[in-house]
């Protein structure tokens, strides 16, 4: 899961992934990270971590990091939050056969619209609908690899 700072959009991603694989039983690996580097090694934003836990999922272990050319290697899945993120994470990849690792997160709701969810960090009502986007997103995501 990838967004820029690491620190609103990917953890709320990855933090909601990872309780529909507990409650699917999957044996799957989710990690997050930015593809800036500047919250490197900070936790959650405040009000990602609460509309976690409003919902259940605590997301207070999380700390940040920046994306890196091996994650591409290691992960099967790039999800990126935004088309920003989309086209750096493919300019990364380098490879076609990397960058069809990668996907917008949204067109698994909505496809082939090219929708992002939007950054909310300036944004404080933003939160609850992007956790609301990306609830749906994942659902799709299980629905759709679960068979692996
Ligand atoms: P995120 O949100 O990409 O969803 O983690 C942002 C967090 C920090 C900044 C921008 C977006 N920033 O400019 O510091």
């Amino acid at each position: 899961m990838v967004c820029l700072g690491n620190i609103c959009r990917s953890p709320l991603a990855e933090g909601i992934l990872k309780e529909k694989i507990k409650q699917h039983r999957l044996d799957w690996e989710v990690d997050s990270a930015g593809t800036g580097y500047w919250h490197v090694g900070d936790g959650p934003d405040r009000r990602s971590v609460a509309v976690a836990r409003q919902n259940g999922i605590d997301i207070r272990a999380q700390r940040a990091r920046q994306i890196s050319p091996k994650d591409l290697d290691d992960f099967d899945l790039i999800f990126a939050m935004d088309t920003s993120n989309y086209r750096n994470l493919i300019n990364l990849a380098a490879q076609p056969d990397l960058s069809e690792k990668v996907h917008l997160i949204l067109d698994l709701v909505f496809p082939g619209e090219g929708r992002s969810v939007p950054d909310p960090y300036y944004d404080d009502q933003g939160f609850e609908g992007v956790f609301e986007m990306l609830d749906e997103a994942c659902d799709r995501i299980v629905e759709r690899w679960n068979k692996l």
